[in-house]
């Protein structure tokens, strides 16, 4: 059984039953269709790595009438991993698309809340997260970031609005939250219900929000969809991306695991890289090259193969990858080591960037 709530993510994902329990929509073949013709083409799109949303069509139309915005956060309590960054790489691709706002979301307070952290460390991590978003190419004229803590004289007063129509027992029910927790993680959703509407309150007009975001984060957002309406704003739309395989992939048990897994860091060199794919990347691959050559791989299975369904946009290539694995062309190594070519190569020039942030935050903070 998979468990997901925000703070857990264990288990075998089965994603359509995931869409009927959490009463999403499937983006379908005439929804893609439409985004497509919209927006242009997106592998993320395309191979259903983001493959569910609320109110996508309706964020279509409001985006005609110049309304929308988007709102996406970071929970800084480590290093950006490359799950994160496919989620604001799609992001990004939306802000390009949609040429509107994103309001970029760090909860200093929920880490703090929900880690066994200090808030120095905290504050750190908020810090170099920062930089990572910034580096993955934001427009910096339309990206205004949030920080909770540090922002709280703009969000409390639209947080306490939240908190007085939320009982103790729909966070229970949303999160699994219960009288051990304490207050600050019964109180937490609030804060991240508030950039789902603080646009309308800073321009002083009705915005509409569409929020690019990870599975887990979705109880969130549909307590902040029953509520916000009650304070006189639309319900936000959403679009859900599906997890990107830790490391180690397939457990013992045969499960898919994003949790136990290595992750590769935006932070990482070139050299750790290779270390952490070639060591930890389960292979879907034979025992011995004979073996290998003579039965071929499992791409369905193969963690290298299954993060190049994310990072290697171009279709031809992925497909040939794909059936040279399988013939057993292709040995597990050099599939590994295609991956991380391609991970180096977005590294490499992402650390340059994340170096030319360090001057560019105080454009980003709001
Ligand atoms: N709670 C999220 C996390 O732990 C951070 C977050 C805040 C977020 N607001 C968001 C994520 C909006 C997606 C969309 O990482």
């Amino acid at each position: 059984m998979a468990t997901i709530t925000p703070w857990e993510v264990k288990g075998n994902i089965d994603y359509d039953r995931l869409i009927k329990d959490f009463g999403l929509s499937k983006i379908d073949n005439k929804l893609l269709k439409e985004l497509t013709s919209k927006l242009g083409d997106s592998h993320f799109l395309r191979r259903e790595i983001f493959f569910a949303h609320r109110d996508l069509e309706k964020a279509l139309k409001e985006h005609e009438k110049e309304n929308l915005f988007l709102y996406t956060g970071c929970g800084p309590s480590g290093p950006i991993h490359m799950g994160h960054a496919m989620v604001w790489m799609f992001t990004k691709w939306l802000q390009d698309k949609l040429d509107c706002e994103l309001w970029f979301q760090f909860t200093d307070d929920e880490k703090f809340l929900f880690k066994d952290k200090t808030y120095d460390e905290i504050q750190k991590w908020t810090h170099e997260n920062m930089l990572d978003v910034i580096a993955l190419g934001f427009n910096p004229e339309k990206t205004h970031f949030l920080i909770d803590t540090k922002h709280a004289g703009l969000m409390y007063p639209e947080a306490i609005k939240v908190a007085k129509k939320l009982t103790f027992s729909n966070v229970k029910g949303a999160f699994g939250l219960g009288n051990n927790n304490n207050v600050g993680q019964i109180f937490y959703t609030a804060m991240q219900a508030v950039p789902a509407f603080l646009p309308s309150v800073i321009y002083k007009k009705k915005m509409f929000c569409l929020i690019p975001h990870a599975i887990d984060q979705d109880p969130h957002f549909r307590l902040t969809r029953d509520i916000i309406p009650k304070l006189g704003y639309d319900k936000p739309a959403s679009i859900q991306s599906r997890f990107l395989p830790g490391l180690a992939g397939m457990q013992s048990d045969g499960k898919m695991s994003s949790s136990t897994g290595q992750a590769i860091y935006l932070t990482d060199d070139a050299k750790t890289v290779r270390k952490k794919i070639m060591k930890y990347a389960f292979s879907g691959g034979k025992d011995t090259v004979e073996e290998h050559r003579k039965l071929g791989g499992n791409p369905d299975i193969d963690v290298a193969f299954q993060w190049l369904v994310f990072f290697e946009e171009d279709d031809k290539k992925l497909q040939e990858i794909y059936d040279n694995y399988k013939s057993g062309k292709l040995l597990s190594g050099e599939l590994k080591q295609i991956l991380v070519d391609k991970l180096n190569e977005f590294l490499v020039e992402h650390q340059k960037r994340r170096e030319k942030a360090k001057t560019m935050l105080d454009k980003f903070i709001y």
